[in-house]
């Protein structure tokens, strides 16, 4: 496995990847893996002669205030489980070798997809996200992109990003992969105390309930978000950033949901302390 660290050293040897006729897959990550990144590099190495695993905690999609600076980061256990899912290559700029100074061309997907959920409450964020993804399918030269349903919104505005930008490649959804206990996975849950880590189960908790309910029957949207909220607001240190229940299609508003066939986005936003999570679960009606 190799460590590669600038861009036209990455782009030279996908290149000669692809003269020789090697299809490549891409899984773009920050880094501090954990089984839910490990899941997206598995899926790669099924489906692609080559591997690349980005590793690049990215400035411009965190928010002032926000966790950019304690972000964990931990190159050496990285490259060993990597090692042993045989990536070919991992790509790790420094922050200069992506944005030098005079930094200033950023890729912009408009509208409702990029401005509710995660958009509302972290605005710029999205732009961070599509600008650095544009930059890595421009340096890596994937056939293939590996990205989690864990993080919804953003796996539905690249896709959109892809569409619209004629990027030549295809992106793969990898499921949610959760600890045993059904938190979903993140490397942002090292910052948990083992008391807050223990209330964070409420969140897969409530979106169980909420598909059930809808499942079930029920049609009226408030009530299923109601339903949800009551059972997180049990916790005593969550603080509710969002719960939503939106088309899983384009993230359109809904309002009843007895006309509705196809997918249904429950999200949410919970912070716990300084630590905000995200879940979701896709409920098909
Ligand atoms: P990061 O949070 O490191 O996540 C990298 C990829 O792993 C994302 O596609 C995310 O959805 C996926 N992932 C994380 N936890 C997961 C879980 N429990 N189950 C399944 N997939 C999971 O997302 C980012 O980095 C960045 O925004 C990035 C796309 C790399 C751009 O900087």
């Amino acid at each position: 496995m190799e460590i590669i660290k600038t861009i036209k050293q990455m782009q030279s040897y996908s290149r000669e990847q692809q003269r020789l006729g090697k299809t490549i897959g891409l899984v773009p990550t920050m880094g501090y893996l954990h089984e839910g990144h490990i899941e997206l590099v598995k899926a790669a190495r099924k489906e692609n002669d080559i591997v690349i695993v980005s590793i690049f905690v990215n400035p411009i999609q965190f928010g002032v205030g926000e966790d950019f600076d304690i972000y964990p980061r931990d190159l050496k256990r990285d490259s060993q489980l990597l090692e042993k899912e045989n990536v070919d290559v991992i790509f790790n700029p420094e922050g200069e070798e992506m944005y030098p100074a005079g930094y200033n061309t950023f890729v912009e997907v408009s509208g409702e997809i990029t401005t509710k959920l995660c958009g509302a409450s972290r605005p710029g964020h999205f732009r961070g996200v599509t600008t650095v993804v544009s930059k890595l399918f421009n340096t890596c030269l994937p056939d293939k992109a590996y990205f989690g349903q864990k993080d919804a919104q953003q796996v539905m505005v690249i896709e959109k990003m892809v569409k619209e930008l004629n990027f030549p490649l295809t992106i793969v959804r990898v499921p949610i992969i959760r600890e045993k206990d059904g938190l979903a996975m993140s490397s942002r849950n090292t910052y948990l105390s083992d008391e807050l880590r223990k209330e964070a189960l409420l969140l897969n908790q409530s979106l169980i309930k909420g598909k059930q309910a809808i499942e079930n029957g029920e049609k009226d949207v408030e009530k299923v978000k109601k339903l949800i909220q009551d059972y997180i607001k049990t916790s005593p240190n969550a603080n509710i950033d969002y719960v939503e229940i939106l088309s899983g299609e384009d993230l359109s508003d809904l309002s009843d949901l007895s006309e509705l066939k196809g997918k249904i986005l429950i999200a949410l936003a919970v912070k716990f302390g300084n630590t905000r999570l995200i879940d979701n679960q896709l409920v098909e009606v």
